[in-house]
């Protein structure tokens, strides 16, 4: 049997979904762990991993994935505050927000927590603001976008030539340029790019990261010391979601990206990686509950509860960001029979709110759950309002967004919740 129909049965025995379910979360903490074992064998040690937050901002799989000895990626500071309130310290935390505030920067300088700089706006107030913390351990980088162009999905991808993040390096001349920004400052010690995401190749990966690696090497050679000592690749690495099967798995990211750029299996530089999706997607699964069914124009359509507020990219974009869904009787059983072509719907009010259209499904009927699997990542740990996000992390990291194993998201107590907290 599979865990998520375990954990289903499990979930109905205890009276965790019941009549009233609307949607649940479920994080296998288990498969978490086996998954950052994989993840620290496929590379060598100077390898430092931490997990992208804002891929999955529950509290307690933060917790799980600090006791598993990684480190956190925050892009916001709702993520940073809930990193900090899950027992990450300060040099196990990297700050990547594209739109860091003064007092965020200062609140990196004073608690040495490394950041990557996005653009010369920001240098420029570092200039300023780290003449007043010349002794800081935030280790510096500059996040720099290699332009090598896009993967599969545009809307995720951050490589492009106009994609919004970090430093544009093959604009004008501003390779010269960011050669004497380093050379100008030894403070920056690092560097940064982010050029996968789902849809991407590995090779593609490979090469951005190749590009940032040998102006790291000319950087350092121009110098004449190694001031560059670290390089932080991000993440990106896609998701397989027809299927149970980890596909690509990170030992094979690791030998594609050894074979471009060698000297980063090497002691030479430590390197970081910040991975979201990939440690998180295939350990999480939805369970909602069909509320009602009906046939229009010869479609058969389940309405459920899990629709944009819990999985806005699916809903916006399904064509790009399509998931499994299974369908299981009220006592826990895989419903196999009476196949018809289905909408899982959500609750949201408008058409697009769909969990899966035209899907080959066994006839659902009203309190069957349906399970959506893969979820793991940017699903239910991300919630729709995305501007109420570090307001509402804050919230989560004060009062502890998530039970043990199984997190209840019913929606209506969150919603309830965050308009109480922004009231
Ligand atoms: C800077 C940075 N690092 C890491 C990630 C995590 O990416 P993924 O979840 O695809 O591994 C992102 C995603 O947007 C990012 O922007």
């Amino acid at each position: 049997m599979k865990i998520q129909q375990e954990a289903l049965i499990e979930a109905i025995r205890h009276g965790i979904v019941d009549g009233d379910t609307t949607a649940i979360g479920v994080m296998d903490f288990d498969g978490l762990a086996a998954t950052v074992a994989d993840l620290k064998s496929a590379f060598s040690p100077n390898f430092y991993h931490t997990f992208a937050v804002k891929a999955n901002a529950l509290r307690n799989v933060l917790i799980k994935l600090q006791q598993l000895g990684i480190g956190a990626e925050v892009a916001s500071p709702g993520e940073l505050e809930l990193a900090v309130s899950a027992g990450f310290s300060a040099d196990r935390v990297i700050f990547d927000s594209p739109a860091k505030t003064k007092a965020d920067i200062r609140r990196c300088l004073q608690d040495g927590i490394s950041f990557n700089l996005d653009n010369e706006q920001e240098l420029a107030r570092v200039d300023e603001m780290i003449k007043e913390y010349p002794d800081t351990s935030a280790v510096i980088g500059f996040r720099v976008n290699p332009q090598i162009g896009s993967g599969k999905i545009s809307s995720t991808s951050t490589a492009t030539s106009t994609s919004k993040f970090g430093f544009a390096l093959a604009d004008g001349d501003n390779r010269a340029r960011l050669i004497q920004i380093y050379a100008d400052r030894p403070w920056l010690k690092s560097m940064h790019t982010h050029s996968g995401s789902q849809g991407c190749p590995l090779e593609l990966m490979a090469q951005g990261i190749s590009v940032i690696t040998e102006l790291c090497e000319e950087i350092n050679a121009r110098i004449g010391s190694q001031q560059i000592e670290r390089i932080d690749i991000g993440g990106g690495l896609p998701v397989n979601f027809t299927s149970d099967e980890v596909t690509p798995t990170f030992s094979e990211y690791a030998a594609v990206l050894k074979d471009t750029v060698p000297v980063l299996f090497t002691d030479k530089y430590q390197v970081k990686t910040e991975f979201g999706r990939a440690i998180a997607a295939k350990n999480g699964f939805m369970i909602t509950r069909v509320e009602y069914t009906k046939e229009m124009g010869g479609r058969f359509i389940a309405t459920t509860h899990a629709g944009a507020q819990v999985m806005t990219r699916t809903a916006f974009l399904p064509e790009s960001w399509p998931v499994r869904a299974e369908g299981y009787k009220p006592d826990g059983e895989l419903r196999t029979e009476n196949v018809v072509e289905t909408d899982v719907a959500g609750p949201c009010c408008f058409a697009a709110d769909l969990v899966a259209k035209k899907v080959m499904l066994p006839k659902l009927e009203p309190d069957d759950y349906v399970v959506v699997y893969d979820t793991g990542a940017y699903y239910f740990s991300n919630h729709f309002d995305y501007n109420a996000l570090p307001r509402l992390a804050v919230y989560a990291a004060e009062k502890g967004a998530s039970n043990s194993l199984l997190t209840l998201i019913r929606r209506a107590e969150t919603l309830g919740e965050v308009v109480n907290n922004m009231s």
